[in-house]
């Protein structure tokens, strides 16, 4: 336990899961009340109620579909409402429909960027109407190594992790002036549900072109967007993290 984040409070979407809640306790281990927002409430309120019983600080689980511009908003209000500030508000919540051009549908395409660029574009407007009036606050948003490199198979996706990145240091440019950072991470091959979901074939060769070897943890991920979100980083917006053992250098 820390106090990096003593009295700060967070909102990490797509927090019940996966990197968001190693996200959502990061914050929490050093102090932060957090709300872990997800489409899914009652995985939620599950996930803040494990997180509580670890953690000293408050942690709340609230329903919001990201896509949901009233949902978003009402998120943003709900964190204020239950901890009286909002410091950090990190846009982590995604989904994949992973297909070849070929075969991948528009309804495939509208869904990826529904959730990643959309949900990313409401959550930053939303969080920086609260920040921008406060004079300080940290977005963190998050991208990916396939933004940069594409994938095959990820049409959607990297379009979307790319827009993400184009969204960041716009909004970054706006809001520095009011004391607002925003700053993207792009991890890249992670272990979680959604790249179980790879054939461990796909996966192995993927590790395999890794420098380092090995896919990372959702706590490497959730170190780099602690740092993001912290006064550690300061001076930093606008800038995009790699966290991936070395991929794409
Ligand atoms: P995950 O599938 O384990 O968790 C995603 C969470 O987002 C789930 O709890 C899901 O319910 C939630 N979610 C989905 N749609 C939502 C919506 N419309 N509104 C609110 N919540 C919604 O995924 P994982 O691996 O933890 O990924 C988290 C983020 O990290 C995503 O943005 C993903 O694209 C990104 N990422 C993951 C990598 C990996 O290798 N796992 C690599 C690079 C980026």
């Amino acid at each position: 336990m820390g106090v990096l984040m003593h009295g700060k409070s967070a909102v990490v979407t797509g927090g019940a899961q996966g990197i968001g809640l190693a996200i959502g306790k990061a914050l929490a281990q050093q102090g932060a009340n957090v709300a872990l927002v997800d489409v899914d409430p009652r995985r939620a309120a599950e996930a803040a109620e494990q997180l509580s019983t670890e953690v000293s600080s408050q942690v709340v689980g609230l329903g919001c579909d990201v896509t949901d511009e009233e949902a978003v908003r009402a998120a943003v209000g709900g964190a204020v409402a239950e901890f009286g500030r909002l410091d950090v508000w990190v846009n982590n919540a995604g989904i994949t429909r992973d297909a070849s051009l070929r075969k991948m549908g528009v309804a495939d395409f509208e869904a990826v960027m529904n959730v990643h660029l959309k949900g990313s574009w409401l959550g930053v407007r939303a969080a920086a109407d609260v920040m921008r009036e406060a004079g300080s606050g940290s977005i963190v948003n998050m991208s990916s190594l396939s933004g940069k490199s594409g994938n095959p198979g990820q049409s959607n996706y990297s379009a979307a992790k790319a827009g993400i990145v184009g969204l960041t240091k716009s909004a970054a440019k706006e809001l520095a002036r009011r004391g607002v950072r925003v700053n993207a991470v792009q991890p890249g091959l992670i272990r979680t549900a959604m790249t179980e979901a790879m054939p461990p074939e796909v996966f192995a060769a993927r590790e395999a072109d890794i420098p380092m070897k090995r896919a990372g943890t959702t706590d490497e991920v959730a170190q780099a967007v602690l740092f993001l979100a912290s006064d550690m980083s300061s001076y930093i917006t606008g800038a995009v993290l790699e966290v991936g053992g070395g991929r794409y250098m």
